[in-house]
């Protein structure tokens, strides 16, 4: 098992996901707009966010939207098309384990269909609290361990594992969404009460939960349609969520820290450190090293290479 769903050793294109998956696409921009609704400040991280694809969801509430992934030519091949769209977001490529920010910089964030890929939460919880300011808004969605069609299914194998509250790991052949059968990536599904405790002890103070893609069906698709679909969907999300019983669920939460200082940074420069160390960063044109442990980075095609 590789602990980063590398897409780039995969040779996985993202945006081809989503061709034929207008519903479920749809239906998350729809948890996001009412999560987000009302919230807004300067720095914001969506941490696994790809080419963009949920950036309207935060764009006009935040001022400076940062989008990091691990894949170095997602970010590459979409950085054209990101700009055009929303100028002022800023792509680099960094590990969601070690991230290349200062403390308290971030006023809100998100994380969607990434988790699936962390074999280690807790560790990734604590870094991602570590770059939050205190009151900050937090939204972590994860793919539910027990939504409504596995516990159909493992109950109809007298499998009873389903409910019990550790991240399952998904074998590869059924799912397709960076880790293709052979692929050996982690995919992990979680309980929602693991969720909602881990969260906690790791400082996210959980304020509202909202199912997604409730009816994720082939055949609903075909026999009602899209616009019909995604009607029953918004009714779904606001009457359903409490049953935890949808394929996705997005955890909104406040980040709760002793320390109570934000950042006043304005740019990219003032808020990078060296994801390895968190030493200072000494940045020039296309490279950068680090003060304390002589780490080097580059920039290539405008994205800036923060992996370690
Ligand atoms: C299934 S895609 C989801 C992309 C986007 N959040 C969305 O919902 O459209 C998962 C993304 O997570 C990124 N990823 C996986 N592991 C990562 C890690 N450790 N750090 C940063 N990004 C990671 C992948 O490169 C990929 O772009
Ligand atoms: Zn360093």
């Amino acid at each position: 098992m590789s602990k980063i769903a590398n897409y780039d050793t995969l040779n996985y294109d993202y945006r081809k996901y989503w061709k034929n998956r207008e519903y479920e696409n749809k239906s998350e921009h729809i948890a996001l707009d009412s999560l987000l609704k009302g919230n807004e400040g300067n720095w914001f991280i969506d941490i696994g966010g790809s080419y963009g694809r949920l950036t309207p969801t935060y764009y006009e509430k935040y001022s400076n939207p940062v989008i990091i992934d691990y894949s170095l030519k997602t970010l590459q091949n979409n950085y054209e098309y990101i700009k055009q769209n929303y100028p002022n977001t800023i792509l680099i490529a960094a590990n969601a384990y070690n991230l290349p920010f200062k403390d308290n910089t971030f006023d809100g964030g998100l994380m969607v269909r990434v988790l699936h890929h962390i074999d280690r939460p807790t560790d990734y919880f604590k870094e991602a609290h570590r770059v939050f300011s205190n009151n900050s808004v937090y939204i972590q969605e994860y793919a539910n361990k027990k939504h409504l069609k596995a516990m159909i299914k493992a109950l109809l194998k007298f499998d009873f594992t389903i409910f019990n509250k550790e991240p399952y790991q998904q074998p590869t052949k059924e799912n397709y969404e960076g880790a293709r059968k052979g692929s050996n990536v982690p995919f992990l599904n979680y309980h929602p009460k693991w969720m909602k405790e881990t969260l906690r002890e790791s400082g996210y103070i959980v304020i509202q939960e909202r199912g997604a893609s409730f009816l994720r069906l082939n055949l609903l698709k075909k026999i009602l349609g899209v616009r019909l679909l995604l009607l029953l969907e918004r009714i779904s999300q606001k009457a359903f969520s409490w049953s935890q019983t949808s394929p996705s669920i997005f955890v909104k939460s406040i980040v709760n820290k002793g320390d109570f200082k934000t950042s006043k940074n304005s740019t990219l420069e003032d808020i990078l450190v060296c994801p390895l160390c968190k030493g200072f960063l000494k940045i020039e044109k296309e490279s950068a090293h680090c003060k304390e442990c002589s780490k080097k980075f580059t920039k290539s095609k405008n994205i800036w290479d923060f992996r370690v």
